[in-house]
C-alpha cells in the first residue's frame, strides 16, 4: 500500500467531515508559518536519524518493530480527531471499534465469555490483571516465575500484596514440582503463567499450572504481552509450537495481550481480558462529569486508566480488518518469524564460534560465543564487544542486544562453561520482523565472523 498516499486520503476523510459542520477558523494563537514550521521540523528529523534501524532485517536486537502502514494511516486520520477512549461521550466511533477488536482478541484465544479493553502498554494490562487478583483473593499472594517479567514483582509492590517468584525448570518455564509444593501452603491466591517470556521466549506450562492452581483454589492470570499472538501457530505443521499451553488459556481467569508487540501497532496498545464478566464490578466508580450520552458500558467503567487514545483502537481494527487474528491472517507474519527462528537456531547448532544457548520455543533466539577458555568472564566480555562491534559496523551492521543469565542457569544448560563468576551477558535476538526469515544465513554470517574476531 502507498503510505503517503493514505496518509493523504486519511486527512481528506477527516476535512470532508468536519465540512459537514458550520465553518470556522483556528485561533490566532495557534497559527505558524510554513517557514517557521520548516526549521523546526527539519531539526526534529535530524534528531530522529539517532535511532536505530527497528524497521531493518539487520536489527535483530529488542522487541521493537515499526507498525504496519494500515496501523500507522489508522492512527493519524483518528488522531486528527483525537477521541477518548474512555467514555462514549468521548470516542463514540473508536470505543465502539476497540470493543470489536477486543472481542476479536477473546475469539483468538477461545474464551467463550469476555470482559476487556486495550490499554497503554503490557504493564498496565498487568497492573490490572494483579487488581482484580488482588480483590478476588485479599490476603493472599501472587506467584511468578523467576523468570517472569520485573512488572509482576513491581506491580505487587504498588498494590500491596506479596510477590512470590517461583523457580524455573532447565528451559526457563515455570517449575511445576516448586509451584505445587508452595500452593499447597495456600498462602497463593493467583499464579501468573507467562506464555513467552520476555528474554528466551520461553512457554510456561500454562495446562498444568492451571490443573494446580484450581487444585488449590487459585486463579491463573496469563502474562502473553509478547507472546500472545503465537496462539495462531498452536499445533501448525512443522513449526514445533505445543497447542497444549495455548489452548489452555480459554479456562485461565485472565489473560494479556500487547498488539504493540505482536499485533502490528504502535505503542501503546496493550490489552487484558477477563473470563468472567463479572469481574467489572470492582471497576465500578462515580465519575460525575462523564458518562453522559449513553446508558451503554463506557469502556472507563472497566478501566483503571482515564483518558485512553482511540486512535489506538482505530489502528488495530483497521489493521484487523485486513489483517485478522486468524491463523491466515497475523498468523502468516507469526509464522515467518518462527520459522527465521528455527532456521538460525539450526545454523547455531553447527556453528564452531557461536553456541545455541536454549532451542527458542517462540521467536526469541539466545546464544553465546564460544570463548577461549569458555568462562562465564569470557563469554560475558564477547557478548558485550560483539554488541558494540556489530552496531559500530558502517557497511554491514548487526544490531543485537544482549540477556543477562545466571551461572547456575549458563552451566545448567552448557555444562562445558566454567561458572567463575555469577552472570554473565549471552545474546538475544527478537526475530519479530518476518523479512527476518530471509536474512537469518546473513545474520549468522555476520554474527560469526564478529564471533571470530
Ligand atoms: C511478558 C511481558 N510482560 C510484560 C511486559 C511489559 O509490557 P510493556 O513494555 O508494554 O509495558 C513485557 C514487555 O516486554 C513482556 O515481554
Amino acid at each position: 500500500m502507498d503510505l503517503r498516499s493514505w496518509l493523504s486520503d486519511g486527512v481528506d476523510a477527516v476535512e470532508d467531515w468536519q465540512a459537514t459542520f458550520e465553518p470556522w477558523e483556528p485561533h490566532g494563537s495557534l497559527l505558524i508559518s510554513d517557514e517557521q514550521f520548516a526549521r523546526a521540523f527539519r531539526s526534529f528529523a535530524e534528531r530522529l536519524r539517532e535511532n536505530y534501524p527497528f524497521f531493518h532485517p539487520s536489527y535483530a536486537g529488542q522487541m521493537l518493530k515499526p507498525p504496519h502502514p494500515a496501523a500507522v494511516a489508522g492512527y493519524l486520520a483518528a488522531m486528527l480527531i483525537n477521541p477518548n477512549n474512555h467514555a462514549l461521550d468521548g470516542g463514540p466511533a473508536t470505543a465502539q471499534m476497540e470493543k470489536e477488536a477486543v472481542a476479536q482478541l477473546a475469539g483468538m484465544f477461545g474464551l467463550a465469555t469476555h470482559l476487556g479493553h486495550l490499554t497503554t502498554s503490557g504493564t498496565i494490562a498487568n497492573l490490572e490483571a494483579l487488581y482484580i487478583a488482588r480483590e478476588l483473593h485479599p490476603g493472599r499472594a501472587v506467584a511468578y516465575s523467576a523468570d517472569a517479567h520485573y512488572t509482576h514483582s513491581r506491580m505487587c509492590g504498588v498494590l500491596g500484596v506479596e510477590g512470590i517468584a517461583v523457580p524455573v525448570d532447565g528451559g526457563g518455564r515455570l517449575d511445576l514440582g516448586a509451584l505445587d509444593a508452595l500452593l499447597a501452603g495456600g498462602r497463593v491466591g493467583t499464579v501468573v503463567a507467562t506464555a513467552g517470556t520476555t528474554g528466551l521466549g520461553a512457554v510456561d506450562p500454562v495446562r498444568e499450572v492451571l490443573a494446580i492452581a484450581r487444585a488449590h483454589g487459585a486463579r491463573v492470570h496469563v502474562d502473553a504481552a509478547y507472546g500472545g499472538f503465537f496462539t495462531l501457530l498452536a499445533g501448525a505443521e512443522g513449526l514445533g509450537i505445543d497447542p497444549a499451553p495455548w489452548r489452555a488459556i480459554a479456562d485461565c481467569d485472565s489473560v494479556v495481550v500487547d498488539p504493540h508487540k505482536h499485533g502490528l501497532q504502535p505503542y501503546g496498545c496493550g490489552a487484558v481480558l477477563f473470563r468472567d464478566p463479572d469481574v467489572g464490578r470492582f471497576y465500578l466508580h462515580e465519575s460525575p462529569y462523564t458518562y453522559f450520552t449513553s446508558d451503554e458500558l463506557h469502556l472507563g467503567e472497566i478501566s483503571l486508566e482515564c483518558s485512553r487514545a482511540g486512535a489506538a483502537a482505530a489502528a488495530l481494527w483497521l489493521t484487523f480488518q485486513l489483517l485478522p487474528p486468524t491463523p491466515d491472517g497475523l498468523g502468516r507474519v507469526l509464522a515467518a518469524c518462527r520459522r527465521a527462528a528455527l532456521s538460525w537456531a539450526s545454523l547455531l547448532a553447527d556453528s564452531a564460534v557461536l553456541d545455541l544457548y536454549q532451542p527458542p520455543e517462540l521467536d526469541i533466539v539466545s546464544y553465546f560465543p564460544s570463548a577461549r577458555p569458555l568462562t562465564m568472564s569470557a563469554i560475558d566480555e564477547a557478548s558485550a564487544r560483539m554488541l558494540a562491534e556489530g552496531m559500530a559496523d558502517k557497511a554491514h551492521p548487526v544490531f543485537l542486544s544482549t540477556l543477562r543469565v545466571t551461572a547456575d542457569a549458563l552451566t545448567g544448560r552448557h555444562p562445558g562453561v566454567v561458572g567463575d563468576r555469577d552472570g554473565a551477558r549471552i545474546l538475544r535476538s527478537v526475530l519479530m520482523k518476518p523479512e527476518a526469515e530471509d536474512v537469518v544465513p546473513e545474520l549468522h554470517a555476520r554474527c560469526e565472523r564478529l564471533a571470530a574476531s
